[in-house]
């Protein structure tokens, strides 16, 4: 059988594409790119993921909604072409709102028509250069309005990344179709979910973020109750799959099916970057990666082998923050609201102002002289409610800068060694209380050890792709029992700050035959 990926016109086709492609990038203006969430797949990424679908059939209907330069309907066409059964009949349907774009994408489908004609497949095409939130919000209310297919056996996706307002016509237009979402991505996939045949079948690269947090928790209820995962992969190094656009978010590629059974397992992989050969792949039960009762849907990538390791010993673990009567908060202070009792430097009516800068080695230091941040809010009747008693709690940086090695970071704030009746915590820090008052020192000890273990880094990675660390998800974890911490902080002892000392002491209590 000839594969039309080894004829000499079709290579020629897509290395022209792929020379387009680099060159609409760089010439792309940042407020379009920005507007128009433009960042285009490059060929060998939009290759593997038409390799992830199933998909057979004589006639086959995909659609690629924000289809862009077409790179990602050429890469799952040739893909059909070369199975052993290639289908006679393709039908594309592609969306692209911007004219420049769709003007290209017209021609590129055009030359693929005639080279899959050569092998014998029709190619029908519509670009429609129409915005696919408008036209597939109205196909959804009225099926028989407009859009000339809705129901398609394949969706391959790298939509459009921007926020939608609350006010916005998308948002609106979302909203009456019953999608609750707080990104255009996200929408997307919601309604290419509903735009999919029942089997039939979504490849997407996106932002990591849908996976979990409470901005898409409607997301996730709504598009996991209609599709099934099949694979996940992720790209471990930020910026390779964008490697010419400078993008910094984490992707994803996901494979899903529109079907209410769920498979057994979930294929997981991982790479550096496309350019990447070395796979590493793995099974994990569907259970692991969405719970089956967890109302949120979060969906937990277990990306690696340290991942994977800590997913089994999470299992282990027996205590929710509730069983332990403890409660996560953001801190109270947000700087710029509370500026004109913000000081540089102590005075006679201030106290404690805690930035995540006051953490180091495990333990809050202060004060901590910085060129740009102050030290010391005032202590007065407006700042009330701003501040805390000052007693022992364990405060958790909300953000980590992405190349940090770490996600969780935590650090032990002891009154003994800040001295003060009250204390403010800066909102970039969550901190773990009970009842808004402190913890016992030992129990403290034994938590801040637990969140700066190797092993609760790797437990959380596989609960978040970013690098913000929300009080929800520090909620969400499991943590070891009051006794288990307590043994931590005894093994630990008075040194936070040693980590080979923290994996060990959390080795040991919690009796793991365990290291990453
Ligand atoms: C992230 S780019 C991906 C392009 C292409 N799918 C690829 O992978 O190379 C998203 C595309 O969606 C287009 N787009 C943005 N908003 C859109 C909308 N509301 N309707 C249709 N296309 C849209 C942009 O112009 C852009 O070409």
């Amino acid at each position: 059988m000839r594969r039309i990926d080894s004829s000499a016109k079709w290579k020629d086709f897509v290395a022209e594409l792929e020379t387009r492609r680099r060159e609409v990038s760089s010439a792309l203006d940042a407020t379009s790119r920005a507007a128009l969430g433009q960042f285009l797949t490059p060929s060998s990424v939009a290759r593997f993921m038409a390799g992830m679908f199933g998909v057979q059939g004589k006639d086959i209907s995909l659609l690629d909604p924000g289809a862009g330069i077409g790179s990602l309907s050429i890469a799952l066409i040739a893909e059909l072409a070369n199975r052993t059964e290639p289908p006679k009949k393709i039908r594309a349907t592609l969306y692209e709102v911007d004219f420049g774009m769709a003007r290209l994408l017209e021609r590129t489908m055009k030359v693929c028509a005639s080279l899959c004609a050569e092998f014998g497949i029709a190619l029908e095409y519509q670009v429609l250069r129409q915005d696919f939130i408008e036209a597939a919000t109205l196909a959804c209310a009225l099926p028989f309005a407009g859009m000339p297919n809705t129901e398609f056996d394949c969706v391959i996706l790298n939509p459009p990344y921007r926020k939608v307002n609350g006010d916005s016509d998308a948002r609106r237009m979302l909203r009456r179709t019953g999608i609750e979402v707080n990104n255009l991505y996200a929408g997307f996939l919601a309604l290419a979910a509903r735009l999919l045949k029942q089997d039939g079948e979504l490849v997407a690269i996106t932002p990591r973020s849908f996976c979990n947090g409470p901005y898409f928790r409607a997301f996730r209820r709504d598009f996991f109750s209609r599709m099934a995962l099949h694979r996940i992969h992720v790209y471990e190094s930020r910026s390779e799959a964008f490697r010419d656009d400078d993008v910094l978010q984490e992707n994803l590629v996901f494979h899903a099916v529109k079907t209410r059974c769920r498979p057994d397992s979930v294929i997981i992989s991982s790479s550096l970057s496309p350019l990447d050969p070395n796979l590493r792949i793995w099974r994990v039960p569907y259970r692991d990666v969405i719970h089956p009762h967890d109302p949120d849907m979060v969906v937990h990538v277990i990306a690696d082998d340290a991942g994977r390791k800590a997913a089994d010993v999470a299992e282990q673990l027996s205590s929710t923050l509730q069983d332990l009567r403890l409660t996560v908060s953001t801190g109270r202070v947000v700087d710029f609201r509370a500026r004109p009792f913000l000081r540089a430097t102590p005075e006679a009516d201030t106290v404690p102002l805690i930035y995540p800068f006051n953490l180091e080695a495990g333990r809050v230091v202060w004060p901590r002289p910085h060129p740009r941040k102050p030290t010391a809010i005032t202590n007065e009747e407006v700042t009330a409610d701003l501040l805390i008693p000052s007693e022992v709690y364990v405060v958790v940086k909300r953000f980590t800068a992405k190349e940090e090695r770490r996600r969780l970071v935590a650090a032990l704030y002891d009154p003994g060694q800040v001295r003060c009746h009250v204390v403010g915590f800066e909102n970039h820090l969550n901190y773990f209380h009970m009842n808004g008052r402190g913890l016992p020192l030992p129990l403290a000890r034994g938590l801040t050890a637990f969140l700066n273990s190797t092993f609760a880094d790797a437990y959380f990675r596989n609960l978040s792709g970013h690098t913000q660390v929300n009080a929800q998800d520090l909620r969400r974890l499991k943590y070891p029992s009051q006794e288990q911490l307590l043994v931590i902080a005894d093994k630990v002892g008075e040194d936070l700050a040693d980590q080979m000392a923290v994996d060990r002491a959390v080795e040991e209590a919690l009796d793991l035959a365990y290291s990453i």
